[in-house]
């Protein structure tokens, strides 16, 4: 019976450190803690572009999640004018300070910028018609 008891009890172990480092990539949650202060999801702007139509951006520009991913984490290592793909935001709201983030958590955090690219409100800021494709992560 002891025995038992402390199998469990390592299982609960295992399962919960296995949850911190899910939790530890889970792109939103670092988004949240990293980037939310300046960049709501939806527009209206705080400091910065909103991320859904900046993913739209993204998905007129880079044909496969991979490159579209690839540009997120580079520009946000170090963000470069040249490197923009919203350069009109550049000129709005002047050039984002590189946010200091681990491989694993950029590649997260970048992969969950990518996806919240939303058909519904079309490839430009917000003029869309709803007339996007119908799976946007085929992409
Ligand atoms: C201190 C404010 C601030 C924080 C924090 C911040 N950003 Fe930005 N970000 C900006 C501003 C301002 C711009 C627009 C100007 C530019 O592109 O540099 C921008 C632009 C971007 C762009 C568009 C680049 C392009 O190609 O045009 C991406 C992608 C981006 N941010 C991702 C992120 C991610 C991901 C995080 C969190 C890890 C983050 N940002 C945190 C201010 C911020």
């Amino acid at each position: 019976m002891k025995r038992l008891l402390l199998m469990i009890g390592i299982g609960l172990l295992f399962n919960s450190s296995a949850t911190a480092a899910t939790n530890a990539l889970d792109g939103s949650a670092i988004f949240a803690k990293n980037c939310s202060v300046c960049h709501s999801v939806n527009p209206p702007p705080k400091l910065a572009p909103p991320i859904i139509p900046l993913a739209s951006r993204y998905h007129i520009q880079f044909k496969t999640k991979e490159e579209g991913v690839k540009h997120i984490i580079a520009f946000v290592k170090s963000p470069d004018k040249k490197n923009a793909v919203d350069t009109q935001a550049v000129a709005r709201f002047g050039l984002m300070a590189p946010i200091p983030l681990s491989d694993p958590e950029l590649k997260a955090v970048a992969g969950w910028v990518w996806d919240q690219y939303n058909p519904a409100m079309g490839r430009g800021y917000g003029g869309g018609q709803g007339q996007g494709r119908m799976n946007p992560l085929s992409r």
